[in-house]
Protein backbone atom coordinates (compact mmCIF):
# COMPACT_ATOMS: atom_id res chain seq x y z
CA UNK A 1 0.00 0.00 0.00
CA UNK A 2 1.44 3.28 -1.08
CA UNK A 3 1.83 5.99 1.84
CA UNK A 4 1.05 9.66 1.37
CA UNK A 5 1.60 12.42 4.14
CA UNK A 6 -1.80 14.02 4.40
CA UNK A 7 -0.33 17.69 4.70
CA UNK A 8 0.71 21.37 3.40
CA UNK A 9 3.61 22.28 6.32
CA UNK A 10 6.92 21.57 5.04
CA UNK A 11 8.14 20.54 8.15
CA UNK A 12 5.99 18.06 8.44
CA UNK A 13 6.41 16.90 5.20
CA UNK A 14 10.20 16.99 5.86
CA UNK A 15 9.72 14.84 8.19
CA UNK A 16 7.65 12.06 6.40
CA UNK A 17 9.58 12.13 3.69
CA UNK A 18 13.01 11.53 5.62
CA UNK A 19 11.52 8.03 7.24
CA UNK A 20 11.80 6.95 3.53
CA UNK A 21 8.31 5.54 3.36
CA UNK A 22 6.67 8.40 1.49
CA UNK A 23 5.20 7.91 -2.07
CA UNK A 24 3.43 10.72 -1.96
CA UNK A 25 1.41 14.21 -0.77
CA UNK A 26 -2.20 15.01 -0.64
CA UNK A 27 -3.20 19.27 0.52
CA UNK A 28 -6.79 20.25 0.71
CA UNK A 29 -7.82 24.23 1.35
CA UNK A 30 -8.28 23.49 4.82
CA UNK A 31 -4.60 22.03 5.29
CA UNK A 32 -3.34 24.88 2.86
CA UNK A 33 -5.02 27.42 5.55
CA UNK A 34 -3.47 25.76 8.49
CA UNK A 35 -0.11 26.00 7.20
CA UNK A 36 -1.07 29.37 5.90
CA UNK A 37 0.29 28.67 2.82
CA UNK A 38 -0.92 29.67 -0.48
CA UNK A 39 -1.61 26.76 -2.99
CA UNK A 40 0.78 28.17 -6.58
CA UNK A 41 3.50 28.55 -4.21
CA UNK A 42 3.18 25.97 -1.86
CA UNK A 43 2.36 23.41 -3.94
CA UNK A 44 6.11 23.42 -6.26
CA UNK A 45 7.56 23.42 -2.79
CA UNK A 46 6.25 20.38 -2.02
CA UNK A 47 7.05 18.60 -5.46
CA UNK A 48 10.73 19.87 -4.82
CA UNK A 49 10.90 17.57 -1.07
CA UNK A 50 8.04 14.78 -2.21
CA UNK A 51 9.32 12.66 -5.15
CA UNK A 52 6.12 11.30 -6.20
CA UNK A 53 2.34 12.45 -6.74
CA UNK A 54 1.61 15.97 -4.89
CA UNK A 55 -2.68 16.79 -4.80
CA UNK A 56 -3.35 20.20 -5.55
CA UNK A 57 -6.91 20.96 -5.09
CA UNK A 58 -8.98 23.30 -6.91
CA UNK A 59 -11.64 25.76 -5.51
CA UNK A 60 -13.70 26.31 -8.64
CA UNK A 61 -17.32 24.56 -8.49
CA UNK A 62 -18.60 24.92 -11.91
CA UNK A 63 -17.20 23.15 -14.65
CA UNK A 64 -15.50 25.51 -16.93
CA UNK A 65 -13.78 27.11 -13.54
CA UNK A 66 -12.54 23.52 -12.45
CA UNK A 67 -10.86 23.06 -15.91
CA UNK A 68 -9.51 26.43 -16.01
CA UNK A 69 -7.73 25.83 -12.32
CA UNK A 70 -6.92 22.38 -12.85
CA UNK A 71 -5.25 23.07 -15.87
CA UNK A 72 -2.79 25.91 -14.06
CA UNK A 73 -2.49 24.30 -11.12
CA UNK A 74 -1.48 20.89 -13.52
CA UNK A 75 1.37 23.24 -14.73
CA UNK A 76 2.66 23.80 -11.17
CA UNK A 77 5.04 20.95 -11.41
CA UNK A 78 5.01 17.17 -13.70
CA UNK A 79 4.07 15.42 -10.08
CA UNK A 80 0.97 17.88 -9.28
CA UNK A 81 -2.45 15.68 -9.77
CA UNK A 82 -5.33 17.85 -9.46
CA UNK A 83 -8.05 17.32 -6.98
CA UNK A 84 -11.53 17.90 -7.69
CA UNK A 85 -14.62 17.26 -5.42
CA UNK A 86 -16.84 14.75 -6.21
CA UNK A 87 -20.15 17.10 -7.97
CA UNK A 88 -21.38 16.89 -10.98
CA UNK A 89 -19.22 19.12 -12.68
CA UNK A 90 -16.32 17.58 -11.05
CA UNK A 91 -16.94 14.78 -12.72
CA UNK A 92 -17.32 16.40 -16.33
CA UNK A 93 -13.89 17.81 -15.49
CA UNK A 94 -12.14 14.70 -14.67
CA UNK A 95 -13.67 12.99 -17.50
CA UNK A 96 -11.61 16.00 -19.83
CA UNK A 97 -8.44 16.23 -17.98
CA UNK A 98 -8.06 12.59 -18.29
CA UNK A 99 -8.52 12.93 -21.88
CA UNK A 100 -5.55 15.16 -21.38
CA UNK A 101 -3.73 13.49 -19.61
CA UNK A 102 -3.58 15.53 -16.42
CA UNK A 103 -3.74 13.08 -13.31
CA UNK A 104 -7.21 13.56 -11.38
CA UNK A 105 -7.52 12.71 -7.78
CA UNK A 106 -11.76 13.08 -7.01
CA UNK A 107 -12.20 13.97 -3.33
CA UNK A 108 -14.78 14.11 -0.86
CA UNK A 109 -15.82 10.34 -1.91
CA UNK A 110 -18.63 9.10 0.34
CA UNK A 111 -20.36 6.15 -1.53
CA UNK A 112 -19.17 3.08 -3.79
CA UNK A 113 -21.63 5.20 -6.71
CA UNK A 114 -20.10 8.31 -6.33
CA UNK A 115 -16.90 6.02 -6.73
CA UNK A 116 -17.85 3.99 -9.64
CA UNK A 117 -18.80 7.16 -11.67
CA UNK A 118 -15.43 8.57 -10.70
CA UNK A 119 -13.87 5.79 -12.17
CA UNK A 120 -15.78 5.68 -15.48
CA UNK A 121 -14.69 9.42 -15.50
CA UNK A 122 -10.83 8.44 -15.44
CA UNK A 123 -9.87 9.31 -11.99
CA UNK A 124 -6.62 8.51 -11.34
CA UNK A 125 -6.97 8.38 -7.60
CA UNK A 126 -10.70 8.21 -5.46
CA UNK A 127 -10.69 9.49 -1.87
CA UNK A 128 -12.99 7.97 0.01
CA UNK A 129 -13.07 9.85 3.29
CA UNK A 130 -13.26 6.60 5.74
CA UNK A 131 -12.59 9.00 9.17
CA UNK A 132 -15.60 10.99 8.24
CA UNK A 133 -17.88 8.28 7.46
CA UNK A 134 -17.24 6.84 11.32
CA UNK A 135 -17.99 10.40 12.35
CA UNK A 136 -21.37 10.21 11.75
CA UNK A 137 -21.63 6.26 12.80
CA UNK A 138 -20.58 4.53 9.74
CA UNK A 139 -18.05 1.89 8.35
CA UNK A 140 -15.63 3.86 6.48
CA UNK A 141 -13.69 0.65 6.04
CA UNK A 142 -16.70 -0.87 3.94
CA UNK A 143 -16.54 2.26 1.19
CA UNK A 144 -12.44 1.22 0.63
CA UNK A 145 -13.66 -2.60 0.75
CA UNK A 146 -16.52 -2.09 -2.10
CA UNK A 147 -14.52 0.19 -4.15
CA UNK A 148 -11.56 -2.06 -3.72
CA UNK A 149 -14.04 -4.94 -5.19
CA UNK A 150 -15.77 -2.86 -8.01
CA UNK A 151 -12.05 -1.42 -9.51
CA UNK A 152 -10.84 -5.30 -9.57
CA UNK A 153 -14.16 -6.74 -11.08
CA UNK A 154 -14.15 -4.05 -14.39
CA UNK A 155 -10.68 -3.39 -14.35
CA UNK A 156 -10.50 0.09 -13.35
CA UNK A 157 -7.09 1.83 -13.04
CA UNK A 158 -8.49 4.20 -10.74
CA UNK A 159 -6.55 4.18 -7.52
CA UNK A 160 -8.22 3.95 -4.26
CA UNK A 161 -6.48 6.55 -1.92
CA UNK A 162 -7.94 6.17 1.54
CA UNK A 163 -8.45 9.44 3.00
CA UNK A 164 -9.37 10.82 6.30
CA UNK A 165 -7.43 8.53 8.54
CA UNK A 166 -7.56 9.35 12.36
CA UNK A 167 -5.82 6.20 13.64
CA UNK A 168 -2.91 3.31 13.13
CA UNK A 169 -6.70 0.87 13.53
CA UNK A 170 -7.87 2.63 10.03
CA UNK A 171 -4.65 2.29 8.20
CA UNK A 172 -4.36 -1.97 9.15
CA UNK A 173 -7.79 -2.37 7.83
CA UNK A 174 -7.18 0.05 4.78
CA UNK A 175 -3.98 -2.13 3.97
CA UNK A 176 -6.48 -5.40 4.81
CA UNK A 177 -8.88 -4.42 1.92
CA UNK A 178 -6.16 -4.10 -0.24
CA UNK A 179 -6.42 -0.14 -0.19
CA UNK A 180 -3.85 0.78 -3.25
CA UNK A 181 -2.88 3.41 -1.60
CA UNK A 182 -3.71 5.91 2.02
CA UNK A 183 -3.00 9.21 2.91
CA UNK A 184 -2.35 10.11 6.78
CA UNK A 185 -1.87 12.76 8.67
CA UNK A 186 2.11 12.97 10.15
CA UNK A 187 1.16 11.95 13.69
CA UNK A 188 -0.52 8.84 12.35
CA UNK A 189 2.90 8.30 10.45
CA UNK A 190 4.39 8.58 13.73
CA UNK A 191 1.88 6.49 15.86
CA UNK A 192 2.56 3.72 13.42
CA UNK A 193 6.23 3.16 14.75
CA UNK A 194 5.63 3.10 17.84
CA UNK A 195 4.92 -0.26 20.43
CA UNK A 196 6.18 -0.23 23.96
CA UNK A 197 7.40 -3.49 23.63
CA UNK A 198 9.87 -2.19 21.28
CA UNK A 199 10.80 0.80 23.83
CA UNK A 200 10.62 -1.79 27.20
CA UNK A 201 12.54 -4.14 24.83
CA UNK A 202 15.21 -1.81 23.32
CA UNK A 203 15.83 -0.08 27.08
CA UNK A 204 16.66 -3.28 28.53
CA UNK A 205 19.12 -4.52 25.83
CA UNK A 206 21.07 -1.31 25.81
CA UNK A 207 21.27 -1.99 29.74
CA UNK A 208 22.18 -5.90 29.40
CA UNK A 209 24.91 -4.51 26.73
CA UNK A 210 26.51 -1.93 28.88
CA UNK A 211 26.14 -4.30 31.94
CA UNK A 212 28.18 -6.87 29.35
CA UNK A 213 30.86 -4.19 28.50
CA UNK A 214 31.47 -3.23 32.18
CA UNK A 215 31.79 -6.86 33.22
CA UNK A 216 34.66 -7.51 29.97
CA UNK A 217 36.37 -4.80 31.48
C1 LIG B 1 -7.27 14.11 1.94
O1 LIG B 1 -7.32 13.97 0.76
C2 LIG B 1 -8.40 14.66 2.70
O2 LIG B 1 -8.60 15.97 2.32
C3 LIG B 1 -8.16 14.53 4.19
O3 LIG B 1 -7.63 13.24 4.45
C4 LIG B 1 -9.39 14.80 5.02
O4 LIG B 1 -9.13 14.47 6.36
P1 LIG B 1 -10.05 14.99 7.56
O5 LIG B 1 -11.40 14.35 7.46
O6 LIG B 1 -9.31 14.58 8.79
O7 LIG B 1 -10.15 16.49 7.40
Amino acid sequence: MQIFIDSADLAEIKEAVALGVVDGCTTNPSLLAKAGRKIETVIPEICEIVDGPVSAEVTATDYEGIVKEGRVLAKLHKNVVVKIPLIEAGIRAVKTFSQEGIKTNVTLCFSATQGLLAAKAGATYISPFIGRIDDVAGEGIQLIEQLVTIYANYGFKTNVLAASIRHPVHVVQCATVGSHCATLPLSVIRQLLKHPLTDIGLEKFLADNKKASEKAK
